[in-house]
């Protein structure tokens, strides 16, 4: 069987920032180049972004968003299966019956659900909340997904799907292909601004639509320490180094850190170079994204509903029938 490649993106935000960029979706394009026989399963992850936002008009806007930005990045919807799960009613179904063969403690296990625990608002969590890694256990085991490019953060859910593939194989015979995390060490944890990981909750990003403006106020808000011009500064330490890499080819990296180690290197030169390449990193996906229309993005997840739709339905018709929902 073809070798299948799948993840997903939550539609949480105004726009994706480099973090979602370098270390979740980038080394899906990089796959999509590279495994010349896979087949590519992208998905918009509205129905877990759904935890979160419940004003319906903000729902589809960021869905909108996340979608033209999968094209401006590089995308290739030929090569690639880009479409919409709430349109698949399989996905809720199989959550259904992996719900019911997953214990709570399962769940109560799951860093997201420890976070809200330590931060004494575990009762403030929404049941889809709780049970999300369910929902996207359902999201992989539907189309016999192989590999699972996410960030480090998504290893735990993806390693609950395998548990629960696993599980229903062993008990009802095998149904499932048991999928792999497929985590780049590189890029596991993008720096943010403040050092702390790259994330939406943190308002320390950098976002792919963030102008011009933006940018410079953003790469002069990089925190570094209080070294002087002269002294030489170890790469792997500096925030600023640390994000500005993403942008560099090896070659320009090797440069940069001879540059850093050598000393005689300011952070407001250094913050000047990481602004152009980030600016001109940026700047094609940004032209190419404000080129697309809402129209181009819904007619591309309504040219591949029906396809999707049979490989789920395809599926969940297996489970069904071995758990005994089907009675005929
Ligand atoms: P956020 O933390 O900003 O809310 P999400 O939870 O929506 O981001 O993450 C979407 C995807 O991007 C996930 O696969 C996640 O692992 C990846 N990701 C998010 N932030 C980072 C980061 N700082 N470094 C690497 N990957 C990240
Ligand atoms: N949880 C992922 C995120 O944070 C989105 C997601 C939902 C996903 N279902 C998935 C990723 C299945 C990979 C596979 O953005």
């Amino acid at each position: 069987m073809t070798k299948r490649i799948l993840t997903g993106l939550k539609p949480t935000g105004e726009q994706l920032h480099i973090g979602n960029y370098f270390g979740a979706i980038k080394p899906f394009i990089d796959l999509t180049h590279t495994e010349k026989d896979a087949e590519f399963f992208l998905f918009l992850a509205n129905m877990h972004g759904f935890t979160q936002l419940h004003d319906p008009k903000t729902l589809k806007e960021y869905s909108l968003t996340i979608l033209k930005l999968y094209l401006a990045i590089g995308i290739n919807p030929n090569k690639v299966f880009i479409y919409n799960p709430a349109e698949i009613p399989a996905h809720a179904q199989l959550n259904r019956v992996l719900s019911c063969l997953t214990i709570m403690g399962t769940m109560e296990r799951m860093h997201s659900y420890k976070d809200a625990l330590a931060k004494g608002k575990a009762g403030e969590l929404s049941v889809g909340t709780f049970n999300y890694p369910v929902l996207m256990a359902a999201d992989i085991l539907l189309y016999d997904a192989d590999l699972v490019p996410v960030g480090q953060d998504q290893k735990q859910h993806v390693e609950y799907a395998r548990d629960i593939a696993e599980k229903f194989n062993r008990q009802y015979g095998e149904t499932f292909k048991v999928p792999h995390p497929l985590i780049n060490r590189e890029v596991a944890t993008i720096t943010g601004l403040d050092g702390r990981k790259m994330s939406k909750s943190y308002n320390n990003y950098i976002g792919l639509l963030d102008d011009e403006k933006t940018l410079l106020k953003k790469v002069k808000q990089i925190a570094t320490d209080t070294k002087t011009v002269e002294e030489s500064k170890n790469p792997d330490e500096c925030n600023v180094y640390k994000i500005g890499k993403l942008f560099l080819t090896p070659e320009e990296d090797q440069a940069r850190r001879k540059k850093y180690l050598a000393g005689g290197l300011s952070y407001k030169e250094a913050k000047e170079y990481t602004f152009e390449k980030m600016r001109n990193y940026l700047a094609p996906i940004q032209k190419k994204y404000h080129a697309i229309s809402d129209e181009e993005v819904i007619h591309m997840l309504a040219k591949n509903t029906s396809h999707i739709q049979e490989i789920a339905q395809k599926k969940i018709t297996e489970v069904y029938k071995k758990i005994g929902f089907t009675l005929s």
